[in-house]
């Protein structure tokens, strides 16, 4: 059933005091100083420098050069009252070579970061892996090696060494589901490849990373930080007949691929059989379910629109949901390719095509808090791209987003009072960045950044959220 979208308009809501707000980024697309101080290629380095793969040829070279605005940026987000700051750490900054060990002007930035958060009361929350993966690792066999597993777990070690004792919230992963089937299966995210059965190790060895960096990120915090997992649900509708077998495919394979073993301790037996075409997931060995299921403090949900998937008809063109445009020739859907379709739809649409559904978001935490009972959960990132537009006297008067920003908390409240477990909610993103394969057409910030002059302008949703993270009062 669909929820008139009307009905998410909400004011007056109050959220709780410990309700934490924040905003996100991710290293490789708000960073720049991509060759400085020791750090090496990632695949995403190599991937946006070759020729047709991202939108104008944009890469994160410079981006929006936070490297070198940290400072600025840091007063920024306390001039917005952010209480959290959810960023990620690239990994090529901190082992720049194979068995190099810690590069420590890599290391130091991230501290200072870190500091700089703290003197300004800001919740560091940080992200191991936001898809940079060393391009060195990459070529020694990338997530489809179960070497590059060891490899996340020293950097882990390094990391948890150098900020547990400060950083306030651990995020092992960011989304695999697309650094496994974007990344090797579908191709449209680095590092390109079109390899459904790789898609399927890569797959298991993100999850395995997972479990071992928590036990190294554990070994050495010295503090008392969360440790938590992002992951990118797929809420989804069946069309038609067989609409049930639909969803059930979509779902083994976007979303109980990664819940089975990180919150159970076990693949699903339908995911194994559907996809047994592919691979006999022979990569998993003895004891890696045990690793891989530990507790974890929260749950990191990113959720942006929902998906209507049908059985293929044999005839329709295969559309993708993800919106992330990728190179032809892959399958993000290992087993389920020609079987399952994502049918179009309907609107309203933010720029990036992705329909505007925020009664998904309440399903989904809904959902989850039954299916996982006593799991607390943080919504990690959530946001909308629109065209904004620079009015004369250089504001940015972006009402769609506030809108879709504002149905969207609806539902977060909407799901608090039904008993979830909420506990907090990062707006993606902080600042106008490189979105992936779009390149920086697609604006995603709550605070404008001219790519010229980088020059930061602060939206009026960004001014929206202000006033929320103040009152803690939906308004109006
Ligand atoms: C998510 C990514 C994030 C950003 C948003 C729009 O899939 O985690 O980096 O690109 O989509």
């Amino acid at each position: 059933m669909t929820v008139p979208i009307d009905d998410y308009r909400g004011s007056g809501l109050v959220f709780p005091e410990d309700f934490t707000f924040g905003s996100a980024t991710a290293a490789y697309q708000v960073e720049g100083g991509a060759a400085e101080q020791g750090r090496t290629p990632s695949i995403w380095d190599t991937f946006s420098h070759t020729p047709g793969l991202v939108w104008n040829g944009d890469t994160g070279d410079v981006a929006c050069d936070h490297f070198h605005r940290v400072e600025q940026d840091l007063d920024l987000m306390a001039e917005l009252g952010l209480q959290a700051y959810r960023f990620s750490i690239a990994w090529p900054r901190i082992v720049p070579v194979p068995g190099g060990g810690a590069n420590g002007a890599g290391v130091d930035f991230y501290s200072r970061l870190v500091d700089g958060l703290l003197e300004r009361d800001i919740r560091p929350v940080a992200t191991l892996y936001h898809w940079d993966l060393p391009q060195y690792l990459e070529d020694a066999g990338g997530w489809a090696s179960r070497a590059t597993v060891d490899a996340f777990a020293e950097y882990a070690a390094i990391m948890g060494a150098a900020l547990g004792d400060r950083v306030q919230t651990w995020t092992t992963l960011n989304e695999p589901w697309c650094s496994a089937y974007l990344g090797y299966g579908q191709g449209g995210h680095a590092p390109g490849r079109h390899e459904p059965a790789s898609a399927l190790a890569a797959v298991h060895h993100l999850n395995l990373a997972h479990g071992h960096a928590l036990q190294a990120l554990r070994a050495a915090s010295t503090g008392d930080p969360d440790y938590s997992v992002t992951l990118n649900f797929h809420v989804l509708r069946g069309q038609g007949d067989g609409a049930a077998e639909a969803v059930r495919r979509i779902d083994a394979l976007a979303n109980r691929a990664f819940t089975g073993p990180l919150l159970r301790g076990e693949y699903p037996a339908d995911l194994l059989a559907d996809t047994a075409s592919v691979s006999d997931w022979g990569f998993v060995q003895d004891g890696d379910l045990q690793t891989i299921h530990q507790p974890i403090d929260v749950l990191g949900v990113n959720y942006y629109s929902t998906a209507t998937v049908r059985l293929w008809d044999g005839v329709s063109p295969q559309q993708r949901n993800d919106g992330h445009k990728g190179a032809e020739g892959g399958t993000a859907w290992p087993g389920s390719d020609r079987i399952v379709e994502f049918a179009p739809q309907p609107g309203p649409h933010t720029a990036m095509g992705w329909n505007i559904a925020p009664d998904g978001l309440e399903e989904l935490l809904v959902s989850l808090s039954e299916q996982f009972p006593g799991q607390a959960l943080m919504v990690t990132e959530n946001g909308a791209a629109f065209d904004d537009e620079v009015a004369p006297d250089g504001s940015v008067r972006d009402a769609e987003r506030t809108d879709y920003l504002r149905r969207h908390f609806t539902a977060a409240h909407r799901a608090l009072a039904r008993g979830v477990d909420l506990r907090g909610y990062f707006v993606w993103s902080l600042l106008d960045n490189f979105e992936w394969g779009y390149g920086y057409a697609k604006r995603f910030g709550i605070v404008r950044v001219d790519f010229d002059t980088l020059e930061r302008t602060v939206k009026d949703s960004g001014r929206w959220y202000q006033r929320l993270m103040r009152t803690r009062t939906v308004d109006a």
